[in-house]
């Protein structure tokens, strides 16, 4: 049985469109433990834009929460992930202006930051994995960084299953990367965009442990817990 962990970074999303307190992470990456989920993930962003420290402090603190920090190779943000020592870290290239996270981590390019930077979290004993794209070199490159584990970038596939085209070349790019992943003794990972679907198929793939989803799960939640919520208020309004 693969792990799920629950992305609820839109849950702050929702509570920061008010600037209230409601819904609060904290309760819900609760809420979501308490429901089956493995662990939660929490992103702390450059910009703030959803979770913030504060929701990252709290969450941390909670040790029946396993909680995955989402974080770039910002040292501002480094410091507060060593500060705050999540069960797990996943490392995430960040564009300000992007909705969401766009593609996986250029590993070449940062090798030398990131190899540090995973070194330090070992030190800690925090499980790193890296978000990239499926692709081999990315993957044989993530095993030189030493590195616990991958993620790979789900994006494509999920896009292309919704939209009904053909996924079966980007199918093949990521077996092989799971492959490899295994043959060099990484754990692999899997997120961004998923649905049932796109779930259902990659859940045939044996070598991946974990999913981590997001938006489809909340957007679900909203759609299945709206009658037992409007029940709810047509009974108060009753009185
Ligand atoms: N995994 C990583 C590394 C991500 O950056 C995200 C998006 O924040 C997700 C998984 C979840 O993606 P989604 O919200 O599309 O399910």
């Amino acid at each position: 049985m693969k792990r799920l962990g629950i992305n609820i970074d839109h849950v702050a999303t929702v509570r920061n469109a008010r600037g209230s307190k409601h819904p609060d992470p904290l309760n819900i990456a609760k809420y979501v433990i308490g429901c089956g989920a493995h662990s939660i993930t929490i992103h702390l962003r450059e910009d703030r834009r959803h979770i913030n420290d504060l929701d990252v402090v709290k969450i941390c603190k909670n040790k029946n929460i396993t909680t995955n920090l989402e974080i770039s190779l910002n040292d501002e943000i480094l410091k507060i992930a060593l500060k705050n020592k999540p069960n797990f870290i996943c490392i995430v290239p960040e564009k300000r202006n992007e909705v969401t996270t766009e593609g996986g981590l250029n590993l070449s390019k940062n090798f030398k930051k990131i190899k540090n930077t995973i070194a330090k979290f070992k030190k800690q004993k925090i499980r790193t994995s890296l978000f990239i794209d499926p692709n081999i070199k990315d993957v044989e490159i993530a095993k030189d960084l030493n590195t616990d584990c991958i993620e790979l970038h789900t994006g494509k596939i999920s896009e292309l299953v919704k939209n009904k085209k053909n996924y079966a070349q980007e199918l093949t790019k990521i077996k092989k990367c799971c492959k490899i992943a295994k043959k060099n003794n990484l754990e692999v990972h899997a997120g961004h965009g998923l649905d049932y679907k796109t779930t259902a198929i990659l859940s045939k793939l044996k070598e991946i442990e974990e999913f981590n989803i997001g938006h489809f799960i909340i957007g679900e939640s909203i759609v299945h817990g709206l009658k037992k919520t409007i029940k709810k208020f047509k009974e108060i309004s009753k009185k």
